[in-house]
């Protein structure tokens, strides 16, 4: 199955993605963490890409699509994917359907929308910590680890992103708003999109995106 989650940032994707991927058996991509990774081992693409993704702007469309478009190729996604913070314009919307045209992947499956306020998206980022060697993520209040500060997985240090700071988060969810918001529509006319009402549980948010698999 082919699936793309969008959504504001803090809506959940991250969280949702590791856990359907489990369920699904299919790998989860994440734009975000690629670029993240790429800066913390300060590869060519890192020194590229880290000054927008501190200001909590967009990396460029054809930087970020041509990542996609390789990852795509590997085996692993030959059975499917979920995407996970791309595509994130429009641009890169029709730059992944050539990509997949290319491959045998045909089209899109389900684009999950996950729909949470602005007030929500805030106090989500603003207590969100993640560990940086398994990348698993927790919030201090809502998905606290059993030692403050130190992964439950992995017993490393957690860390607060640094892009998860008051005025980065208000940049963010503007350019949420300018550039990526469009995909909404633009996946409603093409009969893929479901819209999945995010201030909820967890588990209770992974069901009804299930239910959309068929696979609950
Ligand atoms: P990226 O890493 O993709 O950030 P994002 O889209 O802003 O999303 P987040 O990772 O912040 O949040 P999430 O929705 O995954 O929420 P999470 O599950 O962690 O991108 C970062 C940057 O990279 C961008 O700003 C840009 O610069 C660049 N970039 C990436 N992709 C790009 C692209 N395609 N094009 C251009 N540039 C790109 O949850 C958040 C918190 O809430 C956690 O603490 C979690 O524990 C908690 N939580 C989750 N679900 C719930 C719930 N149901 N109830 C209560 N708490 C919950």
């Amino acid at each position: 199955m082919n699936i793309v989650l969008v959504g504001p940032p803090g809506c959940g994707k991250g969280t949702q993605a590791k856990m359907l991927s489990e369920k699904l058996g299919i790998p989860h991509i994440s734009t975000g963490d690629i670029l993240r990774n790429a800066i913390a081992q300060n590869t060519a693409l890192g020194k590229q890409v880290a000054l927008y993704m501190e200001k909590g702007g967009l990396v460029p469309d054809d930087i970020v699509s041509a990542i996609v478009a390789e990852r795509l190729s590997h085996d692993d996604a030959s059975g499917g994917f979920i995407l996970d913070g791309f595509p994130r314009t429009l641009e890169q919307a029709k730059s992944l359907e050539s990509a997949l045209l290319k491959k045998t992947h045909g089209k899109l499956d389900k684009v999950f929308y996950f729909d949470l306020a602005d007030e929500a998206v805030i106090r989500r980022l603003s207590g969100r910590r993640s560990c940086k060697k398994c990348g698993r993520v927790f919030h201090i209040t809502f998905s606290p680890p059993r030692r403050p500060d130190m992964c439950d997985n992995c017993g490393q240090p957690l860390y607060h992103r640094s892009d998860d700071e008051p005025d980065t988060i208000k940049q963010r969810l503007e350019i949420y708003k300018k550039q990526t918001v469009s995909l909404i529509n633009y996946y409603k006319n093409q009969n893929v999109l479901a819209t999945i009402p995010a201030d909820r549980k967890i588990q209770d948010i992974l069901e009804d995106v299930l239910s959309h698999t068929g696979n609950l």
